[in-house]
């Protein structure tokens, strides 16, 4: 036996059990498969699709859908070409649009101006039917973009965590896009339970995790997919690590505390810059009135948003779990989530 050789071994593919991998079928969202189809479905008949917004919490399976469906499109006709672009890696226009167009199989130059890149992306649209996806739609630096693309001919996906972020945009872009809302729900436990049960079977070696514990998995998780499959990965690794056949509720508990600091990174990604200016200012005042907090942002920031935008800000971050909000309008006090 070689040193390097492990005496247990829980896990026996990760791929299952890693953010990005795509599963044959997309279970629990059926309604929302339906209505996404039914907008890009005119691509097959060579017109241009109807534009989609998909919103809802953190691991929801937003973007698992949205890949799922594009890559069924892209096999079921040879008319449709798709491209997909997470906007917070590609806040840019100039950003957006190379890597767009690079799925596409159109090399531009770095120095080209993004009004050329629309111009070749329009060109494109006018012989194929293209279907661009820009996930975490709301990182995007100018929302701009949405208005250049909807005009030249693409069908557009939009995704965000935030129902609101298509109704805070300039009327014009918002009338121009006119995109079709689709909800993603939380998940029930019983929903992430099954999610977690297939990854574990496919992931894990038979009898590694019991249902009992992916049912404490799916509980912690509070509707959260990303965090139970991560937290599944975690507690496979810790129980490996002491040579156990099996994963115990201790390694769960253990796995999940580690998760804890993952969704919080992941939420803090999706901040702009005035909201993580607040963010920090969360987090040294732990527990503050939104009035006091209000007048520390203003002396903080150098270009401080509006007090509309500010009200936005916060509910976003108390929307992706990173503070909790009591009360209304100038009662209200934000303090900073455990
Ligand atoms: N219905 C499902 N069936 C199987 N796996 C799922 C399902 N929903 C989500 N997952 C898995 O859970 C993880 C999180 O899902 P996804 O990335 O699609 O969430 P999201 O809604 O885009 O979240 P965020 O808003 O944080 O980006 C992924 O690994 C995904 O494969
Ligand atoms: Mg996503």
């Amino acid at each position: 036996m070689s040193i390097f050789d492990k005496k247990v071994v829980l896990i026996r593919d990760e791929q299952p059990l890693l953010e990005y991998f795509i599963p044959e079928s997309v279970t629990h969202r059926d309604g929302q498969k339906q209505e996404l189809a039914e907008c890009l479905r005119p691509v097959t008949v060579n017109r241009k699709p109807r534009n989609a917004f998909l919103y809802g919490p953190c691991g929801t399976g937003k973007t698992l859908l949205v890949q799922w469906l594009l890559r069924e499109l892209e096999g079921h006709t040879s008319r449709a070409r798709t491209a997909y672009v997470n906007c917070w890696k590609r806040n840019t226009t100039h950003a957006a649009l190379t890597e767009i167009l690079s799925q596409l199989d159109i090399y531009v130059n770095y120095r080209q101006a993004a009004t050329d890149l629309l111009k070749l992306l329009e060109k494109e649209a006018a012989k194929k039917q293209v279907v661009v996806c820009l996930d975490e739609v709301d990182s995007l630096e100018t929302s701009e973009l949405l208005y250049d693309l909807s005009r030249s001919g693409v069908g557009l996906v939009l995704v965000s965590n935030d129902a609101y972020a298509m109704v805070d945009m300039d009327p014009r872009i918002k009338s121009s896009v006119n995109a079709e809302g689709i909800e993603f729900p939380m998940y029930t436990d019983e929903e992430v339970f099954g999610i977690v049960k297939v990854r574990a079977k496919y992931g894990l070696v038979p009898g590694a995790a019991k249902e009992n514990d992916l049912k404490t998995i799916a509980r912690l998780s509070n509707g959260d997919a990303r965090i139970a499959i991560e937290t599944l990965r975690r507690a496979a690794l810790v129980a490996e690590d002491k040579e156990q056949e099996r994963i115990t509720g201790d390694d769960v508990k253990k796995a999940f505390g580690s998760t804890g600091m993952l969704r919080r990174s992941d939420a803090l990604k999706k901040l702009n810059e005035h909201e993580q200016a607040l963010y920090q200012l969360m987090e040294k005042h732990k527990k503050i009135g939104t009035k006091e907090l209000w007048e520390k942002y203003v002396k903080a920031d150098k270009k401080p948003a509006s007090q509309r935008s500010y009200r936005n800000y916060m509910n976003h971050l108390a929307r992706l779990g990173l503070i909790k909000a009591k009360g209304e309008l100038t009662g209200r006090e934000y303090e900073l989530a455990s």
